[in-house]
């Protein structure tokens, strides 16, 4: 099989912003505790934190961090989680059935940041709670001093403010199994008030307001329409989650998840944007696409899931996905969608980072490692740089169950008018055969390739795990070769490939 891509790069389609870069902290399984924090572990720090943890989330290269939750902060108290430890209370959380015991809070994650480098994301709790909690959070974090909450926040040991910027009005609000769920219109009136308030203290935040939790809810595009109907002048971005499985089998279409995700994003931005029109307004709503993945949630509803009255646990092993290089390749394919749309999607969040569905996993007491997807995003991140270029990419199609006839190849690339550089992002869906792609860089000038990875194996569900935490990792794609201009590459059938030209 063959394809042929084009670039150029004067053709933009916008700027990358690096919060497409991010991730998700939820206070969920291990992700917390016995993931970034083991106070008990022989590489934590003096706060608790894991040293080991702390270098590979560097090296991943995430940028913003989401937190507290997630369907967990639904029911969440902020100031549970800070003042001195000992006298923290002990809550059930409802979301995943669990004792949180509130020993790490805002204070200790924000501290934790400034190990790895990392924004802060914050999401307020508009599930059981309202507006003046979300202005709480607000003062507490972000106000100077001389106030009781600012006041407070230094008496626990942080002197400046964190200077929060990104806050999600709420989580998931759509899903019935929200706590606090409501209609469109129900969260949509809440959200504003909230947000006029927050905008009180401070008109500069970046407010996110809940759309869908999936592209499958039965009001996705209604969800949306009347949510921003409600809060259009109020909100800078209204969020996309969603999360890929196979399902009975169907690789061909899971491999093929990232034509969804495009799909999904083409239809958030046209809603959003008929709403800009229906109000002739001069101001455009972008999408944080902050929960994305591939989660085997049929596993968890299944197999982890705790329902037992008598039982919450604290820390359970909760959403421990292994991922194989097959996931690997549609979660690098995901990234492709969200950087091609670099215009419109203008921050995102990889959930989860440690343990729970996360690219980083660990054992307590003993090691921490990097799952399959960690490549790819590590990769992508370092490399994916400045503006994203339009494409020309001719290549055969195939058909799927799920989503109908699909390109075989999918590709993005971005150039970064400083340096000079450009990368492209190639993804090869097929499950038998070998593409040959020829590139015309031609328009580049003088180019040469740096570097170019491949993520494949011969067994497309291989894993790392504890016991073999090396098995999967990069391989030097050594087909490259320049006929003329025109680099051609061998992408090997179920691949991800980074290129990267100078
Ligand atoms: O990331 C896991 C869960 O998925 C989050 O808590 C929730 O927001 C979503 O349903």
């Amino acid at each position: 099989t063959t394809a042929h891509l084009t670039i150029d790069p004067h053709f933009v389609v916008g700027p990358i912003n690096r919060r497409l870069f991010g991730s998700f902290v939820e206070h969920l399984g291990r992700c917390v505790y016995d993931g970034i924090y083991e106070p008990d572990h022989p590489d934590a720090d003096e706060h608790g934190f894991r040293n080991d943890v702390a270098e590979l989330v560097r090296e991943l290269g995430v940028t913003t961090i989401r937190y507290p939750g997630g369907n967990f902060v639904s029911g969440y108290r902020w100031e549970d989680g800070v003042g001195p430890v000992d006298q923290r209370p002990r809550r059930l959380d409802l979301a995943w059935h669990s004792t949180e015991t509130n020993e790490v809070g805002l204070d200790e994650f924000a501290r934790w940041l400034r190990k790895v480098d990392g924004e802060l994301m914050y999401a307020v709790n508009l599930g059981t709670r309202g507006v003046q909690e979300a202005l709480d959070v607000l003062e507490y974090a972000n106000h100077r001093s001389g106030t009781e909450l600012s006041d407070r926040r230094i008496a626990n040991g942080t002197a400046e403010p964190y200077d929060i910027r990104m806050w999600c009005l709420g989580n998931e609000m759509d899903g019935p199994w929200q706590l606090g769920h409501g209609t469109p219109e129900e969260y949509g009136q809440l959200a504003v008030k909230t947000a006029r308030a927050m905008r009180q203290v401070d008109p500069t935040l970046e407010l996110v307001v809940c759309g869908s939790s999936g592209a499958g809810m039965p009001l996705f595009g209604t969800w949306e329409r009347i949510v921003l109907e409600e809060t259009y002048d109020e909100v800078d971005y209204i969020s996309c989650h969603a999360y890929y499985e196979p399902v009975g089998g169907d690789y061909e279409s899971f491999l093929a998840s990232a034509v969804d995700m495009d799909r999904f994003i083409d239809s958030v931005v046209a809603t959003a944007d008929h709403v800009k029109a229906v109000r002739g307004s001069k101001k455009t709503i972008n999408i944080s696409f902050d929960e994305w993945n591939v989660w085997y949630q049929s596993r968890y509803a299944e197999v982890d899931r705790i329902t037992d009255v008598n039982d919450w646990p604290v820390a359970p092993r909760l959403l421990e996905d292994a991922y194989s290089v097959v996931d690997a390749v549609v979660f690098g394919n995901l990234l492709i969608s969200l950087i091609r749309h670099a215009d419109r999607v203008t921050a995102a969040s990889l959930a989860q980072l440690v343990n729970v569905i996360a690219p980083i996993m660990t054992e307590p007491g003993g090691g921490a490692w990097r799952q399959t997807t960690f490549f790819p995003f590590a990769v992508t991140s370092r490399l994916a740089r400045g503006c994203t270029l339009e494409l020309k990419l001719d290549c055969p199609t195939y058909r799927t169950e799920r989503y109908g006839e699909v390109p075989v190849v999918d590709a993005v690339a971005t150039h970064d008018p400083t340096t000079g550089d450009t990368a492209v992002f190639l993804v090869n869906r097929s499950l038998t055969d070998v593409v040959d792609i020829s590139i015309d860089t031609s328009i580049l000038g003088d180019v040469s390739v740096e570097s170019i990875v491949s993520l494949h194996d011969d067994d497309i569900h291989a894993a790392n795990t504890r016991d073999q935490s090396e098995r999967v990792g990069l391989k030097p794609n050594d087909s490259a070769r320049f006929v003329d201009s025109e680099l051609h590459i061998s992408l090997p059938p179920v691949s991800w490939t980074a290129l990267q030209l100078r």
